[in-house]
């Protein structure tokens, strides 16, 4: 990894204390989209940490779309949208994950993924590791490899790495 560059998209990552919750430090990835240089920058960095090869981006709803489409396109392989309930208009799976407090729900098509396919899965950050937790189900119900995770930011300490190695999903992040 480009170390300048690196520093680049982390600083353009802006820290709101105590949204939308009081508590939490939110990471607001909205500076890096709308700057000229970093979100090639970070879709630059998102590829070069592929180990193999791939044959489809998986990314999740909402903000695994705005890296995950941008790969997929650098790439020259398809883009999968996992997806929050009730968007998806056709047969779906589903996969339930808790939250802090109750739980959520994430669906795909069912025709989305090939039984086989190699599919690199994107989101934006792995807190608890809930979300992409659910999302890895959701490939692999398809028959489907998964390659690994990517997202842009980890939080540490939140046991997101351990939760998906659990589950056998080995993930990388460009920031810790
Ligand atoms: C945020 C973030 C990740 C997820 C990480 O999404 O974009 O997808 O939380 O948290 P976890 O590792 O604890 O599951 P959110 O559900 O807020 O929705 P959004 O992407 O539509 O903003
Ligand atoms: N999703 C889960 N935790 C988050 C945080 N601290 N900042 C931004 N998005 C999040
Ligand atoms: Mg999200």
């Amino acid at each position: 990894a480009n170390q300048a560059r690196l520093e680049r998209i982390e600083s353009l990552i802006r820290t709101v204390p105590d949204f939308p919750k009081p508590g939490v430090i939110f990471r607001d990835i909205t500076p890096l989209m709308g700057d000229p240089a970093g979100l090639g920058a970070t879709i630059d960095e998102l590829i070069n940490q592929i180990p193999g090869t791939i044959d489809v981006v998986a990314g999740v709803d909402s903000r695994g779309f705005l890296f995950g489409s941008p790969i997929a396109v650098a790439l020259g392989i398809g883009f999968v949208p996992i997806r929050k309930p009730g968007k998806l208009p056709a047969a779906v799976y589903e996969e339930s994950f808790e939250l802090e407090y109750g739980s959520s729900t994430l669906s795909i098509h069912q025709d989305a993924l090939e039984p086989g396919q190699r599919v690199l899965l994107i989101d934006d950050l792995l807190a608890t590791g809930g979300t992409l937790g659910a999302a890895a189900r959701l490939v692999l119900r398809e028959g489907a490899v998964l390659t690994h995770t990517e997202t842009v930011l980890e939080l540490s300490g939140l046991g997101g790495r351990e939760h998906l190695a659990r589950q056998g999903v080995e993930s990388f992040s460009s920031l810790l």
